[in-house]
Parts: structure tokens; sequence; C-alpha cells
């Protein structure tokens, strides 16, 4: 599937085409991390993987009515990413909620990692896993093929783009900045997106279409050395999908960045004025560790275009590892202050460093 698919983009669009191996152990020296939009979006952003910089390929979708997701993640130097030495140099990772509330997951050690860039898209083969990506030239389009032996995993998960990507603090422009904290880079490709999961997960379903989104992140030194906190998620309520990153560096400093898009165009995108806040029980912030809130309370001074201002609340953990991270899914209320009240579905996380 994946080697058709790229075919047909080659002879389609006879876009030049670059292809990186990269092998599952650490490669000894100074790896260059390129941390401003410069060529193709989705593109490997590390020259090379030594024992602390990584990257890698974020892909989530929940169902309309929430009450089933998908999240994978495509990593090369897992260990730089998460801190933890007994992880797998490149992996693949999948976790899913089903719709009897049950969850399942899967970590697949993976040998050379093959990228492909053509346009602004990067397609991958995570090699020996039976997991592997393509990404349209133009970012409209993201599919996973799934053919997991390991795990008896089968299917596929495709996202149609809603709304074009855009770099930390604005457009995707050529030398805009991509950086969240110091050492830690984030392109979001795509921002919303219609889902349409079809999976066989070891003999049980994940069936469903719902709002799904697809980023990346990297850094060329270990992520939690590097960052205090982050919050962040995506939601799509009414005609508007909302990104939030509200993050503290390792000094207590918080960045905020926002986007939202309606109808597939951009409504706001910049830095410094949207802010996330917890709320329900344990809504301390900066967040404790551990202590796990209800909800989150998003408020987004877009200029012209008005507030906006979403509450999202839990439905379900989807992933937990207390005290340093936890992933929800829930349902969203919301939508430009003074104006109609719409509802939705998101997927959003918080981590600490
Ligand atoms: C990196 O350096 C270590 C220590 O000198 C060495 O054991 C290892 O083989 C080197 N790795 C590569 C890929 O050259
Ligand atoms: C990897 O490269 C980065 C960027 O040059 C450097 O800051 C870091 O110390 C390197 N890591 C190791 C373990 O050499
Ligand atoms: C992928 O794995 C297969 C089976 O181990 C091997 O034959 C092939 O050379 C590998 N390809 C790459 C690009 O590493
Ligand atoms: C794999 O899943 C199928 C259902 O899709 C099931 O029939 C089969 O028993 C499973 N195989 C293993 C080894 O669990
Ligand atoms: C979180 O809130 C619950 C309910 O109020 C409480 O039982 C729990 O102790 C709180 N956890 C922390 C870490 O504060
Ligand atoms: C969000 O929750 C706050 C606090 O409960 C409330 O004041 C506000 O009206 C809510 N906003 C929306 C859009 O539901």
């Amino acid at each position: 599937m994946l080697y058709f698919l790229l075919t047909l983009s080659l002879v389609g669009l006879a876009q030049a085409i670059s292809v990186d191996i990269y092998p599952p152990y650490p490669i000894n020296g100074s790896s260059t991390a390129q941390y401003t939009v410069d060529g193709p979006f989705d593109r490997p952003k590390l020259d090379f993987f030594n024992q602390t910089s990584y990257q890698w390929w974020y892909i989530d979708a929940v169902s309309s009515d929430v009450k089933q997701s998908a999240v994978f993640v495509f990593a090369i130097n897992s260990i730089g990413a998460s801190g933890d030495p007994a992880s797998p140099f490149n992996v693949v990772e999948v976790n899913v909620a089903f719709e009897d509330g049950t969850l399942g997951a899967a970590a697949v050690p993976a040998g050379n990692v093959v990228i492909a860039t053509v346009g602004d898209g990067a397609s991958g083969i995570f090699n020996g896993t039976g997991y592997s990506w393509y990404e349209s030239s133009d970012l409209s389009t993201f599919y996973i093929d799934i053919n997991d032996p390991v795990n008896n995993i089968t299917g596929s998960l495709k996202l149609s783009s809603i709304g074009p990507h855009h770099a930390q603090c604005g457009p995707a422009t050529k030398g805009a900045s991509l950086l969240v904290v110091p050492h830690l880079g984030w392109a979001n490709s795509i921002p919303d997106a219609d889902a349409v999961v079809d999976i066989n997960f070891n003999g049980k379903p994940l069936k469903f279409t719902g709002v799904g989104y697809h980023d990346s992140n990297w850094g060329d030194q270990g992520l939690l050395e590097q960052l205090g906190t982050w919050y962040w998620g995506h939601t799509r309520v009414g005609p508007y999908g909302v990104v939030w990153f509200d993050t503290t560096d390792i000094n207590g400093v918080e960045h905020q960045s926002g986007y939202v898009s309606k109808h597939g165009a951009v409504l706001a995108e910049s830095c410094g004025s949207m802010s996330v806040r917890p709320t329900g029980q344990n809504s301390t912030y900066p967040p404790l560790p551990g202590a796990s809130p209800s909800g989150f309370h998003i408020v987004y001074d877009m200029g012209p275009a008005g507030v906006l201002e979403v509450n999202i609340t839990n439905y379900e953990t989807v992933e937990n590892t207390e005290p340093l991270y936890e992933r929800w899914v829930g349902t969203s209320v919301g939508g430009i202050r003074g104006r109609e009240v719409h509802n939705g579905v998101g997927l959003y996380e918080w981590l600490g460093g």
C-alpha cells in the first residue's frame, strides 16, 4: 500500500523525493536540530540521532461519540523522549480505547526507520513492525497501514485534513519559529481532520469516524531535562478546530500557543494570548504531579475575531503513567463569547518534566 501510494504521488506530481534511513541505535556526536520552517514541513528535523536527540510523529483520532479513540507514536530514539533507558531506540506505540470502556496498548521495537519526504509531507516505514504511514505532499491526507503479526493488529487509520498547518506562533512561512521551549520543536502538520479508523485489535473491533490530528515533536537534548510541564490538546467544537499548547520551561516561564480554524480557514494562530487551566478536582496551577483535574478551561483572545472560550471535560483517561503523564478524551462545549455555543469532542494531555 505504502509503495503504491508513493509511486502515485511521484508520478502524479513529479516532485523531488528524499529518503533518509535511521538505524536503531545512537550515532556518537553532536546532531543538528532545525527549529525554524525551512524546506519540507514534516521532514526529519535532525541530521542524525545521538544519545539525547529524538523525534516522533504523532497521530490521533477520537470518535464523534467520544467512546473510541486511537493514538499512534512513531519514535526515533524514544529514550531521549521518555528518559526511560529500557525503551527501544526506534519504536511504534499504539494506545486505543474501545467502545466498552476498556483500553488496549502495544509497543513494537523497530529496526531501521526509512523516512521519505515529498513536498511538505513525510512517509515512514518502521522496519520489522508492520506499521507504516503515508502523508501526501500537501499535508491534506495521512494514512497509517497496520499489519502487526506480533500483537495481531491489522487495519488502517485515515485523516483528511481540515485547516492548514502552522508554526509555533503563526503561519508556517519560511523562517517561522517551531520552538515550544528551548530544545523542543513542534510541527503541527494536521491541526484538525476528519478521521476514519478501521482496526482489528487482536480480535476486537475499533471502527469509527470522528476527529483526528497529527504533529511531530523533536529535540537535541533529553525532553524531560528541557521541559517544565505542558498542557496540549485539540478539539473540534462546532465549526472550530482548536489546538492548544500551554507549556512551562525549566525556569517555570509559561509559553502559550493557540490555533483556531473555522470551516477549514485559519481564524487565529498566535502566541501569548491563549490560557489553558485545569478545572474541577485537583485544579492546581502549575500542576502538581499525580493530581489529575476533571477537565480544562481554554480562553483564547483572538483579537478582532473575538474571544474563544471552551470547556473540555474528561470522559476517560486513555493513557496514564502517573505522576508524570496523563492523556484523556473528553467532551467540549464553547465557541466565541457572546455567540452560539457548540459541542464537540477532543483529545488532550498533560506532561510534567
Ligand atoms: C559510541 O561511543 C561508544 C563509547 O565510546 C562506543 O562504545 C560505541 O560503539 C559508539 N557508537 C557508534 C555507533 O559508533
Ligand atoms: C547530541 O547533540 C546535541 C546537539 O549538538 C548536543 O547538545 C547533545 O549534547 C548531544 N548528545 C550527546 C549524548 O552527545
Ligand atoms: C527490513 O528488515 C528486513 C528483514 O529483517 C531486511 O531484510 C531489510 O533489509 C530491512 N530493510 C531496511 C531498510 O532496513
Ligand atoms: C488474531 O485475531 C483473530 C481475529 O481477528 C483471531 O481469530 C485470532 O485467534 C487471533 N490470533 C491470535 C494468535 O491471537
Ligand atoms: C484529587 O482530588 C480528589 C478528589 O477531591 C482527592 O481525593 C485527591 O486526593 C486529589 N489528589 C491530589 C494529588 O491532590
Ligand atoms: C466554562 O466553565 C466556566 C466555569 O465553570 C463557566 O464560567 C463558563 O461559562 C463555561 N464556558 C462555557 C463556554 O461553557
